[in-house]
């Protein structure tokens, strides 16, 4: 059964610990909304480490009615680290750095359409990505994440300590490798089935945030296919049964975008879902990520 651990700091003692910016939690599990902040403005490393501090302790933060231009929603991005460029899905022309995350009303296909961490299957997987929705339709479209600590704390003693030291194997063949779906013919997201999806990665099951010192579960839906030294079908039960419960209700939150919104998660410890219910309407968001660390 999941018993919700309530949180340690209440909402009105945690606003509290913030001079320049206004934190908010969001969802019993993860995420709070930010106030206070022009995310097109530069800011001083104070206001920089608050909003780290909010992140690190809320997983995903949103930003509502912003107005940034794409070479500002770099610039605050790399406040966080140095960017990441996708390497199965081509980034804007102008801004390589940016993935325009769009679906056009005829589209069958979206971008991010089933739980997932973004690109974990690099030897250096994201700290985070930045979320800008351009243009959103009138209902649905939206985005769910799930606290993948929480997930891991849930756990029984004896499940964790059966999965303590695993490795898993990370790959994007499955999503954009030679015997994918081609996402130019039912999306329009720019990736077409390729070789170069053909790499593995293998990162610790439970990792460790290495700001937070928290250990999380880290497994990635179609990115992560089997365990270390066992077969696929050895190995479905055991990610099956994690994939399920890392994406329970109670570890979750979710969003209800409008145009101008900002979320930026920690791709460390959450999952993400976009929904994909919003036929015959387009919807547009620009992604930034920033790189992160080696699990361990
Ligand atoms: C993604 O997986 O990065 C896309 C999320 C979204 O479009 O809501």
């Amino acid at each position: 059964m999941v018993v919700l651990a309530g949180p340690k700091v209440k909402p009105e003692e945690q606003a509290g610990e913030y001079r320049h910016i206004g934190v908010t939690r969001y969802g019993p599990a993860l995420g709070a909304v930010i106030d206070g902040v022009d995310l097109s403005q530069d800011f001083d490393d104070e206001v920089i480490a608050e909003i780290r501090k909010a992140l690190l302790e809320n997983l995903v933060i949103f930003f509502r009615d912003q107005e940034m231009t794409p070479e500002q929603h770099l610039a605050f991005a790399r406040r966080f680290g140095t960017l990441n460029q996708h390497d199965q899905v081509k980034g804007m022309e102008e801004y390589p750095d940016i993935i325009e995350v769009r679906k056009e009303a005829d589209d069958e296909r979206n971008f991010g359409g089933a739980w997932h961490g973004d690109v974990t299957y690099l030897e250096e997987p994201p700290l985070g990505s930045i979320l800008y929705a351009k243009e959103v339709p009138p209902i649905g479209g939206d985005t769910l994440w799930s606290n993948c600590y929480l997930a891991f704390e849930q756990l029984s003693s004896g499940m964790r300590e059966m999965l303590d030291g695993k490795m898993v194997i990370h790959t994007p063949a499955l999503i954009y490798g030679v015997a994918s779906r081609d996402w130019s013919k039912d999306s329009s997201m720019d990736s077409h089935p390729n070789e170069t999806a053909h790499y593995e990665t293998e990162h610790p099951l439970i990792r460790t945030h290495p700001e937070t010192g928290r250990k999380c579960l880290y497994v990635s839906g179609a990115y992560t296919p089997r365990l270390k030294d066992m077969t696929e079908e050895e190995s479905a039960p055991l990610l099956d049964f994690l994939m399920t419960h890392l994406t329970r209700e109670p570890f979750t939150c979710r969003w209800r975008w409008q145009a101008g919104d900002v979320a930026f998660w920690d791709n460390r410890c959450t999952l993400h879902y976009a929904l994909n219910d919003y036929s015959g309407y387009r919807r547009i968001m620009h992604r930034v990520t920033i790189n992160g660390d080696r699990p361990y």
